[in-house]
């Protein structure tokens, strides 16, 4: 009721606040050539909530680790040192980020490390029950049947593996209200909300993230949400950030994107004038969930 209250005060969508991207045509957003070009260069906040994920976890080396949704391989490439004397394979569904992540990091640099694009949507090209470690960093707000995806990636866990995972809440009203502003500005259609489940649950919710993990068949380890106030050296940085990271779940074309997501600043810094410093910095807040999960036995 209180959300149903905020949304039609902000004039946003019922969902708005936690949407959850379709993501089932390969061939646009992440693996539009440009934009794999762009995400390499403005990952470098994912890579940061991804090492403050792995910072909480043990490794012994030896590990043998699945980046599921690996994008440009920056993360998998890291992780490939923490397990010298194991292995990661990072795959995900975008031909375009698998061929950069096999350019950017080759064999002779990274000998137990491999890219593969995945030909299914559930991995079901991957071997079973022989991962130590499965990570997912901000993959899942993308994913549009979560349940089904986390059952299997758990078919891919070996019997004490672990599930690591990063996932943006997105739950930042300015973003959206600014969003639904400059979305008929340039008469792209509002990417649709992928429908939720009959329990009407979210991945982008720590209730949600508990609600899968259990019906998946985990046992939960670690579950918490971190309140993050994203910091941008200036506001072109978190413009480009944008560029690189959301035109590919919005599928926003090249040729509009810079200017939709200036825009789209601008207005979120009219809205909320206090995301701005008086040094010219600017902070996005965007919460993201950590979870950690093994097989429930
Ligand atoms: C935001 S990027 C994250 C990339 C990387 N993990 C990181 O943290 O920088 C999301 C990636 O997930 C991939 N992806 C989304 N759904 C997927 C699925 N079902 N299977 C494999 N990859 C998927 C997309 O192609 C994209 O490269």
């Amino acid at each position: 009721m209180k959300k149903m209250l905020l949304s039609i005060v902000l004039g946003l969508p019922l969902l708005a606040q936690v949407p959850d991207w379709s993501f089932e045509d390969v061939k646009q957003g992440w693996n539009s050539d440009l934009l794999t070009k762009t995400y390499f260069h403005y990952s470098e906040m994912q890579r940061q909530w991804a090492f403050e994920l792995l910072g909480k976890v043990p490794f012994k080396g030896n590990e043998k680790v699945l980046d599921f949704g690996c994008g440009d391989g920056k993360i998998s490439a890291d992780m490939s040192h923490l397990v010298s004397k194991g292995s990661v394979l990072g795959v995900d569904l975008s031909f375009n980020m698998i061929e950069l992540a096999k350019r950017k990091f080759p064999s002779f640099a990274y000998p137990n490390l491999a890219f593969r694009q995945s030909t299914s949507l559930v991995s079901s090209d991957l071997e079973e029950g022989i991962y130590d470690v499965i990570s997912a960093f901000t993959v899942f707000h993308l994913v549009n049947k979560p349940l089904e995806v986390l059952k299997n990636l758990k078919s891919h866990l070996s019997v004490d593996g672990k599930l690591l995972l990063v996932v943006p809440t997105g739950n930042n009203p300015i973003f959206y209200q600014a969003a639904n502003e400059i979305f008929p500005k340039y008469g792209i259609t509002a990417p649709r909300f992928a429908s939720r489940d009959s329990k009407n649950q979210t991945m982008r919710t720590l209730e949600g993230c508990a609600f899968f993990l259990q019906e998946a068949g985990y046992k939960i380890e670690l579950l918490e949400l971190v309140e993050t106030k994203n910091p941008f050296y200036d506001i072109e940085e978190l413009i480009q950030w944008m560029v690189g990271t959301v035109s590919a779940n919005w599928n926003i074309s090249q040729e509009v994107s810079y200017f939709f997501f200036k825009d789209l600043v601008m207005r979120m810094c009219e809205l909320d004038p206090s995301m701005m410093s008086t040094d010219g910095s600017v902070f996005f807040n965007n919460a993201r969930i950590h979870a950690v999960a093994k097989i429930e036995k």
